[in-house]
C-alpha cells in the first residue's frame, strides 16, 4: 500500500482518540446519548484542530448501527459497520462534504438543498458538512436560511470555517457552535510520541517540543512537520535535525544574548549574533523567540505561577529573572517586536537584527544608556533606524525632549509630537534634569524616546521618503508646512500654486501616519 501521511494515517476515529476539545466532545456524546440532537452544528477554530475529523465522527456516530446491524445512534461509533467504515473511506453517500471555496455559489447551494429533501438512501441521517462555509455568497448564505431552520428530519448540517466572524448572524443563530482551541504544545507532543511509539520512529523528547513550538497551535501542522522531520533526519527525529531543518534556534543562543546584554557586554553580543549568522539561523524568528523568551521572564518576574513547568529554559529564565527588571524586560520586549517589525526596513537582516541587540545595550541603565548621559541613546537611536533617514532630525530632536534633558527644547518636543502627528506623547519637558533621576524614571523617558523616534521614523518612512526640514526654530507649524507657512515663499504670484500643491502634500503626509494609528495587527 502507498505511503499514507500520518496526519491521514493517524485522523482519530472516534471521540475518545481525539486530542484536546474536551468541551466539544463532552456536549455531543452527552447530546447522542441523551438524543437532544441538534439539527445544525458550527465548528470554528483555525485550520488542523479538528474540525472535519470531528464532523466525520459525528457522522458515524448518527449513522453507526453496530457491528450486528442492530445499534442506533451513539457516541462511540463502532468502526466496524459498513456507515463507519465508509465515512471513514470518504465513499459514504449520505455524507456530503461540501467544499465552500470552490462551491460558493447559489446555483450550488440550490443543487444541495434539492438534494437535500430525498431521504437518505441507506442511512439514518444525511449529514451535509460544508466546510469553509465563510466563503459562501451572500446569495447562497440567504438561500440556505430556510433549509438551515427547519430541514426535513432526516437532514443534519454541519458548518466549518476558519473565520467565524464572516458568516452572518442570521446563519450563526440558527447553529448550535463549538469553538475548537487552539493545540497546546503539551498536547501535541504527548499525541506525536504515541504516533512516533506506533511508527516504531525513535526521538528525542526536545525534538518533539520544538516541533510542537513550531506547529503554532495546529496539530495537522506537527504532524506534516514531523513527517518531513522523518524524511530529513533519515529515521530518528532529533532535536540537532529538527533544529536543521526549521532553522529554528537553540533556545541557549538567546540565553546567551540576554546574559550578554545583563553583563552589558556588547563583543559578546556581537560574538553571538555572528556565530548565529555561520549557523545561517533566521533573524526574524531569532527576534520572534526572543520576544516569547522575554514574556516569560516578564512572567516569572511578576506572576510565576503563569509559567508552564515543562519549559526546558524553566532554569535560565528564572535566573534571568532576577537578573533584569521587569521594566526592562518590558523594555527589551517592545524593542524586540519594533526591531522585528523594521527589520524589512534595514540594510540587511543581520544589521536589523544587531541594532535591535544595540538598542536594547544602548537603553539599559548604567551600561551607558539612558540614566547616564542622554547623548548617546538618541545618537545611537537616531542611526538604529537607516530608512529613517527623512525623519532623523525629528527622532533626534523627540529623544532628548522626550528624556528632558534638555530644558530648552519645549518647541522641538512640540514639533516632533506634531511630526509624529501626536501619537507618540512626550513628556513634559519642564521637570529639571535632576528629577530625571532613577533607573526607572530612566526607564519611562527611554521607553518614550523611543516610542517618539520610532513613530516618527515610521511617519517619515511612510511618506515615501519626503525628507522633513528640521524646526528650524522649533516653530510647530512652520516645521509641519515649512513651504505654505513660510512668509518667505516668494512672490504672490508664485504663492498660490505653491501654497495648494503643499497642502495637497500634507494632505497625502496625513493619510498614512493616521492609518498607522488605526492599524490593527491581527494574524491568525
Ligand atoms: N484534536 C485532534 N486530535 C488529534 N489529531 C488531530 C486533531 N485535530 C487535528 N488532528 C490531525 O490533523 C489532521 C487534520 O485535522 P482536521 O482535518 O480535522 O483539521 P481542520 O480543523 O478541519 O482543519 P482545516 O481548517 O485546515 O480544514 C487530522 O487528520 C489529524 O491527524
Ligand atoms: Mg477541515
Ligand atoms: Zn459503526
Amino acid at each position: 500500500m502507498s505511503y499514507q501521511v500520518l496526519a491521514r494515517k493517524y485522523r482519530p476515529r472516534n471521540f475518545e482518540t481525539l486530542v484536546g476539545q474536551e468541551h466539544v466532545v463532552r456536549a455531543l456524546t452527552h447530546a447522542l446519548r441523551t438524543g437532544r440532537l441538534h439539527h445544525a452544528y458550527l465548528f470554528t477554530g483555525t485550520r488542523g484542530v479538528g474540525k472535519t475529523t470531528l464532523s466525520r465522527i459525528l457522522a458515524k456516530s448518527l449513522n453507526c448501527v453496530g457491528p450486528d446491524g442492530q445499534g442506533s445512534i451513539t457516541a462511540e461509533p463502532c468502526g466496524q459497520c459498513e456507515p463507519c467504515r465508509a465515512i471513514d473511506a470518504g465513499r459514504f453517500v449520505d455524507y456530503v462534504e461540501m467544499d465552500a471555496a470552490s462551491n460558493r455559489g447559489v446555483d450550488e447551494m440550490a443543487q444541495l438543498l434539492e438534494q437535500a429533501v430525498y431521504a437518505p438512501s441507506n442511512a439514518r441521517f444525511k449529514v451535509y458538512m460544508i466546510d469553509e462555509v465563510h466563503m459562501l455568497t451572500n446569495h447562497a448564505f440567504n438561500s440556505m436560511l430556510k433549509t438551515l431552520e427547519e430541514p426535513p428530519e432526516h437532514v443534519k448540517f454541519i458548518l466549518a470555517t476558519t473565520d467565524p466572524q464572516k458568516i452572518p448572524v442570521t446563519v450563526l443563530s440558527r447553529c448550535l457552535q463549538f469553538n475548537l482551541k487552539q493545540m497546546p504544545p503539551g498536547h501535541i507532543v504527548g499525541h506525536l510520541e504515541n504516533i512516533l511509539g506506533q511508527e516504531g520512529v525513535t526521538f528525542e523528547q526536545s525534538a518533539l517540543r520544538l516541533l510542537a513550538q513550531g506547529a503554532h497551535g495546529s496539530m495537522r501542522d506537527a504532524l506534516s512537520l514531523t513527517d518531513q522531520a522523518i524524511a530529513y533526519a533519515a529515521g530518528a527525529v532529533t532535536l540537532d535535525a529538527v533544529q536543521g531543518m526549521l532553522g529554528a534556534l537553540d533556545q541557549s543562543y538567546l540565553v546567551r544574548l540576554l546574559d550578554a546584554l545583563a553583563n552589558g557586554d556588547g563583543a559578546d553580543l556581537m560574538a553571538v549574533a555572528d556565530e548565529m549568522a555561520s549557523r545561517s539561523l533566521s533573524y526574524n524568528g531569532a527576534l520572534q523567540d526572543l520576544g516569547t523568551l522575554l514574556h516569560r521572564i516578564a512572567l516569572a518576574q511578576t506572576v510565576p505561577a503563569a509559567l508552564p513547568d515543562d519549559l526546558p529554559e524553566l532554569a535560565d529564565i528564572q535566573r534571568l529573572a532576577t537578573q533584569f527588571d521587569p521594566q526592562e524586560v518590558q523594555l527589551f520586549y517592545q524593542i524586540a517586536v519594533h526591531g522585528r517589525n523594521e527589520i524589512g526596513l534595514a540594510p540587511d537582516e543581520y544589521a536589523g537584527f544587531t541594532m535591535t541587540l544595540l538598542r536594547m545595550l544602548a537603553f539599559r541603565p548604567g551600561q551607558g544608556g539612558a540614566d547616564q548621559a542622554a547623548a548617546p541613546a538618541p545618537a545611537a537611536l537616531a542611526r538604529a533606524m537607516p530608512q529613517a533617514a527623512p525623519a532623523r532630525p525629528a527622532a533626534a530632536v523627540a529623544a532628548p525632549a522626550a528624556q528632558a534633558a534638555r530644558p530648552a527644547a519645549p518647541g522641538a518636543a512640540a514639533a516632533a509630537s506634531a511630526s509624529a502627528h501626536a501619537s507618540a506623547p512626550a513628556p513634559a519637558p519642564s521637570a529639571p534634569p535632576a528629577a530625571q533621576g532613577g533607573a526607572g524614571r530612566a526607564m519611562t523617558s527611554a521607553r518614550a524616546a523611543l516610542d517618539a523616534a520610532l513613530e516618527a521614523a515610521r511617519a517619515g518612512s511612510r511618506m515615501g521618503g519626503v525628507p522633513r526640514r528640521p524646526a528650524p526654530s522649533g516653530d510647530a507649524p512652520a516645521a509641519r508646512s515649512p513651504a505654505a507657512g513660510s512668509p518667505a515663499a516668494g512672490s504672490p504670484a508664485a504663492a498660490a500654486p505653491r501654497h495648494a500643491g503643499s497642502s495637497r502634500k500634507n494632505s497625502r503626509r496625513r493619510r498614512p501616519a493616521s492609518s498607522t494609528t488605526t492599524r490593527s495587527p491581527s494574524r491568525k
